[in-house]
């Protein structure tokens, strides 16, 4: 399984890239809004740091006009991955972007039927939320089993990115139930990186080494 980061916030983009774990990224609306900066700025910034796929949503919800943005954002950057709900016009959009060789992530997929419908359509990437399932008492991790399952039984080759991802069990469980990519926040990579027996540890051989006789 890859990582992307899930975040507009470019100081956080720049540490997770450091880190040579850095796959792709994916943003959304609330994502952006909250850094009140211009959308198509912050995409620029984030393309010229980040090689791989960097999803960029649209906002209309016809699919004409999500046609019009989407080849727009699409024009910003050759990473960039036109975001899409999963609607009935979503998939036209979806439809009309494959034929334009432009790259998609559906978005707000909740059930293994969307992520086929969205398959189907010529996605290259579906997002289902784990943590907004959970939140509602259902178990998003068992929904990626569920498409991954159904993904290989059927060979479709839309990869799956775990997203809604609250915490470091669900990075485990993404991997362990076949998602390609677990799109992850910044704080979910610092919990991930640390462990109070290696913090432990390091306090032990430092002072081991300073106390040498
Ligand atoms: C995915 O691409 C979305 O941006 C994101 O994972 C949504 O997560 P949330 O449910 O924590 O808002």
């Amino acid at each position: 399984m890859k990582f992307f980061i899930d975040t507009a916030n470019i100081g956080e983009i720049r540490e997770a890239n450091a880190l040579g774990i850095l796959a792709g990224v994916t943003t959304n609306p609330s994502l952006v809004a909250k850094e009140g900066v211009s959308f198509h700025d912050r995409l620029k910034e984030i393309t010229s740091e980040v090689e791989g796929s960097v999803s960029a949503e649209v906002i209309s919800e016809d699919a004409e006009g999500m046609i019009k943005e989407g080849k727009e954002l699409a024009a910003i950057a050759p990473n960039i991955t036109v975001k899409v709900p999963m609607t009935l016009e979503g998939l036209k959009a979806v439809k009309a972007f494959s034929d334009l060789n432009i790259k998609t992530n559906v978005t707000l997929v909740f059930s293994a039927n969307q992520a086929l419908m969205a398959a189907r359509a010529g996605a290259t990437y579906v997002s289902p939320f784990l943590g907004r399932l959970d939140d509602i008492g259902h178990n998003g991790v068992e929904l990626i089993a569920q498409i991954s399952d159904m993904f290989d039984i059927h060979g479709i080759e839309t990869e799956i990115i775990a997203a809604s991802v609250r915490h470091p069990t669900h990075v485990t469980d993404a991997a362990m139930s076949g998602a390609h990519i677990a799109t992850v926040p910044f704080k979910v990579f610092q919990q991930i990186v640390k462990h109070p027996l290696t913090d432990q540890g390091i306090e032990k051989f430092l002072n081991d080494w300073n106390n040498q006789k």
